[in-house]
């Protein structure tokens, strides 16, 4: 058994949260983001699975997907609480983070289970990929592109991408909710703004926004298509339009906008399972 010390790693994690220079004074909400996106490239018929083990995303061409641009910033300020835990491995650090984020944004605790970090031939959990040892080739580790899901597409490509990983309807739902941290960065997805008044601040709002405003169609300089509300100071993608526009996910978005502990419960569920994705309890070494 490990005796390595994940509270202490939380405290470190809790301690960098705060940053004034970014953002909305909080990194919290782009370190959910890059657990989200190393976890959400699951594919288990593929022979190159994807998911949150191996932290490919130190790697091309995961690391260089337009789906990822930003998530540099999230990986550079995780490298400190790496050098000062050198015993975590990045695949655990970067789906810590994203644990330890929602529940300081005052959401709720995610269950999260560590990979053992000793050396021997047989280890279980989330492991960090190797080149230079692994014998695992780059192909069957590193995902390739276009895993990640469209914000300019509707509830089909919404409903392929979060099936293939094993979610429903409702775990769909539940998810997207985490839009109601953080921002859309123009130089990083092409879309901008904020999705609620509260961006560093967990909560259900998303669903009340998504239910009580009234959302029209803005065309960015680059050509991309967003929805805005009438005093043009919050923003929605057609991917959080399709939670509305279609039936069966409309009846998740009534519920979570009007029950916030259902909400909470059901995205601490998904998201745990989200962040276990790939990951094979008692396999071999990578
Ligand atoms: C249909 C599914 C989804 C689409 C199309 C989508 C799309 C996007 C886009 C375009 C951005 C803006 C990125 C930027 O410009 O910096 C974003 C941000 C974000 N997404 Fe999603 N997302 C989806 C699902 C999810 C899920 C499942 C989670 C987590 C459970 C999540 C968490 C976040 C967070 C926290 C941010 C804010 C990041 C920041 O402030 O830097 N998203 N998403």
């Amino acid at each position: 058994m490990s005796s390595n010390n994940y509270t202490a790693v939380e405290n470190a994690i809790r301690s960098i949260l705060k940053n004034n220079s970014y953002d909305d004074g909080s990194i919290a909400p782009v370190l959910v983001r890059l657990a989200w996106h190393a976890s959400g490239t699951y594919d288990p018929r593929s022979p190159c699975p994807g998911g949150s083990n191996g932290a490919t995303m130190r790697y091309a061409p995961e690391s260089t997907d337009g789906a990822n641009a930003g998530l540099e910033h999230a990986r550079a300020f995780l490298e400190p609480i790496k050098k000062q835990f050198p015993w975590i491995s990045y695949a655990d650090l970067w789906t810590l983070a994203g644990v330890v984020a929602i529940e300081a944004m005052g959401g709720p605790k995610v269950r999260w289970t560590p990979g053992m970090s000793f050396n021997t031939i047989r280890s279980s959990g989330r492991q960090d990929y190797d080149p230079s040892t692994s014998r695992i080739k780059f192909a069957k580790i590193i995902p390739p592109n276009g895993r990640l899901p469209d914000a300019a597409q509707g509830q089909k490509h919404i409903r392929d991408v979060f099936y293939r990983m094993g979610f429903d309807d409702r775990e769909i739902v539940a998810l997207l909710g985490a839009h109601t941290i953080g921002r859309c960065h123009a130089n990083r997805s092409g879309f901008e703004g904020p999705w609620t008044y509260t961006p560093t601040r967990f909560s259900n709002q998303y669903y009340v926004l998504l239910l009580k405003t009234s959302w029209d169609k803005k065309f960015l300089a680059n050509g991309n298509m967003q929805y805005k509300d009438p005093e043009d100071e919050l923003m929605m993608l057609p991917a959080d339009i399709a939670l509305i526009l279609d039936p069966k996910f409309r009846t998740f978005v009534e519920l979570y906008a009007k029950d916030k502990d259902t909400f909470y419960r059901d995205f601490s569920s998904a998201f745990s399972k989200l962040l276990e994705l790939g990951v094979k309890r008692n396999q071999n070494k990578l």
